[in-house]
């Protein structure tokens, strides 16, 4: 079959799948309005987004891994704590290398994880309580097992050969040059069916599409209607840089002596990554994204906001290219936190901030000092929560989760860190199930954790800080409730106050007539901040100490105050 044939083929059995799915959830593929609030802003500005690792949200049928039905199980709490939309880590069928992100099936889901008919119920669950579905798309590459790699590899004239970079080596025993993949090793594999390697990003069994193949770029562009069709609301698409590649595969340059964590020199990824063709296939991804009032979120890793400003394109991109610039401030620094929202807030599209996800260290223990994490827990949901765009929460955030990387490597998961341990220890310390309460296992299965609990879920929980008026749970869930009440908060525009300070960062939140103020006391000792003369603020939100009298507020250590301005 010459590589149309298959193609048109393809197309037409993702359409009858489309087909298919769409009878099946008519009610529920129902097209959403492009409703916009007074400033003109769209559900996807004014929506909390929440990340949730289905491994290790809620285990509903005790194999010690989480699915979907147990993330139906949980819309009730999510509802009540103030989430808008969920994003699911891959859950697709997958041999599960890189737990999902190499996956071997973009229209189905895997066994772990439940059926398509569990995801439509989440779907129409979701749907009425007003949560939206993001699903993850990833774009740079399959598994080695997905069937058209597995065609790929079987001889140099498969239909499916040019869908992945083959190449052939610069001598015996030799790959085609010398970059090398971010989990470690060269980037290229020698596959001895065809005497030739072929090119992974990533981990081996994550083969690299190719791009540059009109037939991969119809194809995946495809899935996306599949899911759009299915009710799902958006994409948070995965390594969206890595997609094209220099085509005379020139070498990377090194950029300082020495080795990383899997002992791979440093190298610049000036040839594989980041190149201007990916921009083409994001307006493409766009144009299907419309067709569906539909957001695509972007793992965008920039050095900057001037290159984080290219993938919102001219508003025909990315809408919300996530800014991890925040999580590179990993100090509780008033005047660095400044810069980055100054920076963002002038950036041609609608931020979006970030301060943990499953690939990096959880904010909690990130910010906190060993004695006050709570405190900062609140300070830094009260930072991310009240600026003008839109957050990105991670699962376990608003409880307090603290990051728990294995002790021993025969105790790692996680590929990345059994190859650099002990230098990398790899992802698993903020992939750890979810703590909802004090029972065996935090009650996020009775079978046996995928990875084990942490100690803290004792103190931790769901349940315990529910009944706490005091936790961080109680605050995360004020902020948000806020958040989607007060015009300030949503539509208003950012104003830094006493841009000197050292220990407060505060900045005043205005839409039309009506302001509210944040400070948030980044220091240990009790700290001032005056307002304006003759305004003064009627407490909103604000934790134990932190106060208004007059004009002047004062907050406790790491303290949180948030409040109406009245003149
Ligand atoms: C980024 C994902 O967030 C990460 O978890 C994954 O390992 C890589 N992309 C490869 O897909």
């Amino acid at each position: 079959m010459n590589e149309d044939l298959l193609h048109k083929k393809t197309i037409r059995m993702v359409a009858t799948l489309v087909v298919l799915g769409s009878l099946s959830i008519a009610a529920l593929a129902q097209a959403r309005s492009e409703s916009v609030d007074a400033a003109g802003h769209q559900w996807w500005q004014n929506g909390v987004f929440y990340e949730i690792y289905p491994r290790s949200f809620a285990d509903s049928n005790n194999d010690g891994v989480g699915d979907l039905n147990g993330i139906t199980s949980k819309l009730d709490y999510l509802k009540d704590l103030g989430v808008d939309a969920i994003w699911i880590t891959p859950c697709f069928p997958s041999p599960q290398i890189d737990f999902g992100y190499d996956v071997s099936d973009y229209l189905n889901i895997d066994p772990m994880y439940g059926t398509l008919a569990d995801f439509d119920k989440l779907a129409s669950e979701a749907q009425k309580r007003n949560i939206r579905i993001i699903l993850d798309f990833v774009v740079n590459h399959t598994s080695d097992q997905h069937p058209w790699f597995l065609d790929s590899k079987s001889s140099r004239t498969s239909t499916h050969r040019d869908w992945y970079i083959w190449r052939d080596g610069k001598g015996p025993g030799q790959p085609p040059n010398n970059w090398v993949s971010v989990f470690g090793g060269s980037a290229w594999k020698f596959d001895p069916t065809t005497n030739q390697y072929y090119y992974h990003y990533f981990y081996p069994q994550q083969p690299d599409l190719n791009w540059r193949n009109p037939a991969v770029k119809e194809t995946m562009f495809d899935m996306t209607r599949f899911w759009y069709k299915r009710g799902v609301s958006g994409f948070r698409l995965d390594a969206v840089d890595a997609l094209f590649e220099d085509p005379n595969l020139t070498d990377n340059p090194i950029i300082k002596p020495g080795r990383n964590a899997f002992g791979d020199p440093f190298e610049k990824n000036k040839y594989n990554s980041k190149l201007p063709e990916v921009h083409d296939v994001l307006r493409g991804l766009r144009k299907v994204a419309d067709e569906y009032n539909a957001v695509l979120i972007g793992e965008t890793w920039t050095a900057d906001i001037a290159e984080l400003n290219q993938y919102y394109g001219k508003g025909n991109e990315l809408q919300l290219p996530m800014d991890f610039l925040f999580t590179t401030v990993n100090k509780l620094s008033p005047s660095e936190f400044r810069k980055q929202i100054a920076a963002i807030n002038v950036a041609s599209g609608w931020p979006t901030f970030v301060i943990s996800n499953h690939d990096i260290a959880r904010s909690y223990d990130r910010y906190g000092d060993g004695k006050h994490n709570d405190e900062i827990a609140k300070l830094m949901a009260a930072l991310y929560l009240t600026l003008r765009g839109t957050p990105i929460m991670y699962y376990g955030e608003e409880i307090g989760m603290k990051t728990t990387p294995p002790t021993r490597k025969e105790d790692v998961r996680d590929p990345i860190g059994r190859k650099g341990w002990p230098k990398e220890k790899g992802r698993d310390g903020e992939r750890t199930p979810m703590q909802w309460n004090s029972d065996e296992n935090a009650g996020f299965t009775t079978g046996k954790p995928w990875l084990p609990v942490p100690a803290t879920y004792k103190t931790h929980n769901v349940a315990v800080e529910s009944k706490d008026p005091t936790s961080v749970l109680a605050f995360y869930k004020q902020v948000l409730r806020f958040r989607h009440t007060n015009a300030a908060l949503l539509d208003g525009d950012y104003q830094a106050i006493d841009e000197s300070d050292t220990n407060v960062l505060a900045y005043l939140r205005t839409y039309k007539d009506q302001s509210v103020v944040i400070a948030l006391n980044m220091s240990g000792t009790p700290q001032k901040l005056a307002l304006a003369v003759g305004t003064s603020a009627k407490p909103l939100v604000a934790t134990t100490d932190s106060l208004a009298r007059g004009s002047k507020i004062s907050l406790a250590p790491y303290g949180v105050f948030i409040g109406q301005i009245e003149k």
